[in-house]
């Protein structure tokens, strides 16, 4: 099959690649020229496992193609993907300007009948609002399907590849089945309803999992009031297969180009059809709270921050990605600076975006080197290479043993045998 993907951020980039290798042929389109011209050498803008091998593979095959010629690629494809980002807008709902400007481009260079799909995040009704934008530059017959990604940033690739479920929304059922083809190959269960109920859906799963985090942060702030470990009640929840044990770490809060937005935005789309979704706001509520809480427990030890000098270990808004966007270090750092601590940043990958938002504290590549003289230690972010740490080493070098774990990764116990002064959350 041929198929267009018009943006070539994470989604669009990760779906076109995976579209090649399972066999098709895939034109991916950007505005961007030096983007296009970096992809066809093989240079990836983002930090994603395995993306980079899946690119140079296919486009070395000759299924993978990248242009910034739109009508080239949509008039050489039957299927076309719009995968633009929509940010957030001020009123917090997600703005469309970038799909409505690739529905114009799509609809002037139709030289036959077309199946568009959206990947793009976007509120409920706008497959109804992309077919009647195209349709007005023109005649051919234009069918639009939902298709809504669910990939995680630093695992995109396999979640692609080895998805729990494709949906897939149309009016039109022949559309609807010619994008479940696309699909077959792999083993998931596809799922087709009407466009609504799959736009719906991707608020839906997205909201549901901030709740989850949001639920069991709620909960390790009683555990903390009391002698329970918000791991063990984690772990006694999820084995209730009504629950499920994922999305249920509690931490220093969610982050990310998704959930945030993703969570206001369903509040928007409910406020304006005259619902509140109260649940929302609290856990936005909370995750603000969860962010603010690595520095309280600080202050709690240590009293004044003043000159303190605190290690950091992560900053990307999860492990895997070098994504900085709403990152809880961004919190954290802002908070300790502002207390005049003295900051010393590490992260294996996002340390380069991070000087961008954080210029103004210092970064080093070392864990054992950054602890020397140091007060306390912050984990914000579980990279592997934060897990399994010389405990006894770094409790050697730092002036007082106070570590802030809040991610909850390491070993309680035996870093209070150590010595250590541990801080969790929840526990
Ligand atoms: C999320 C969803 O998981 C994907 O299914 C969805 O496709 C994607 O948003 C999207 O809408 O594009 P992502 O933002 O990449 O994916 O990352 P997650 O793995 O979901 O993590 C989000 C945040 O939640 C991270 O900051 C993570 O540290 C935090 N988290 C996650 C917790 O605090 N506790 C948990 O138990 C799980």
């Amino acid at each position: 099959m041929k198929i267009a993907v018009i943006g070539t951020g994470y989604v669009g980039l990760v779906a076109g690649a995976c579209f090649a290798d399972l066999g098709n042929k895939v034109i991916c389109v950007d505005v961007d020229e030096n983007k296009i011209k970096n992809l066809e050498k093989g240079i990836i803008p983002i930090y994603e496992p395995g993306l980079k091998e899946l690119v140079k593979k296919n486009f070395e095959d000759k299924r993978l193609f990248f242009t910034t010629d739109s009508k080239k690629a949509i008039e050489e494809s039957k299927i076309i993907f719009i995968a633009v980002g929509t940010p957030q807008s001020d009123d917090g709902q997600a703005d469309l300007k970038y799909v409505m400007q690739v529905c114009e481009t799509i609809g002037k260079n139709m030289n036959e009948s077309k199946i568009i799909v959206d990947k793009s995040t976007v509120p409920v009704g706008t497959s109804k609002k992309v077919q009647e934008t195209i349709s007005k530059f023109t005649e051919h017959k234009v069918d639009v399907v939902s298709n809504p990604e669910f990939l995680r940033e630093g695992s995109a690739v396999n979640d692609f590849l080895k998805p729990d479920r494709v949906v897939i929304g149309s009016a039109d059922k022949e559309a609807a089945k010619s994008v479940a083809d696309l699909y077959k190959p792999l083993d998931c269960e596809i799922l087709i309803t009407d466009p609504e109920s799959a736009e719906m859906i991707k608020y839906a799963s997205n909201a549901f999992l901030a709740t989850k985090i949001s639920f069991i942060n709620e909960i390790a702030a009683i555990c903390e009031k009391t002698n329970a470990d918000v791991e063990a009640v984690a772990k006694g929840m999820g084995l209730d297969s009504r629950i499920g044990k994922q999305f249920l770490n509690a931490g220093c809060g969610y982050g990310g180009s998704c959930f945030p937005k993703d969570v206001q935005a369903i509040q928007k789309t409910a406020r304006d059809l005259g619902y509140e979704f109260d649940i929302l706001r609290e856990v936005e509520k909370v995750n603000k709270y969860q962010k603010s809480l690595p520095l309280k427990k600080l202050e709690n030890e240590l009293g004044n921050l003043k000159g303190k000098k605190i290690v950091v270990l992560g900053l990307a808004f999860k492990a895997n990605t070098d994504d900085m966007r709403e990152a809880s270090s961004i919190e954290i750092i802002k908070g300790l600076h502002e207390k005049g601590a003295d900051i010393i940043a590490i992260d294996p990958i996002a340390k380069e975006n991070a000087k961008q938002l954080l210029p103004k504290i210092n970064y080093s590549d070392s864990v054992y080197d950054s602890v020397k003289g140091a007060d306390a230690l912050i984990l914000v972010t579980d990279w592997n290479e934060f897990l399994e740490l010389d405990f006894e080493k770094i409790g050697k070098e730092m002036n007082s043993k106070i570590i802030v774990d809040g991610r909850n990764v390491y070993d309680k116990e035996k870093l209070k045998s150590l010595g250590f002064k541990y801080l969790g959350i929840g526990r």
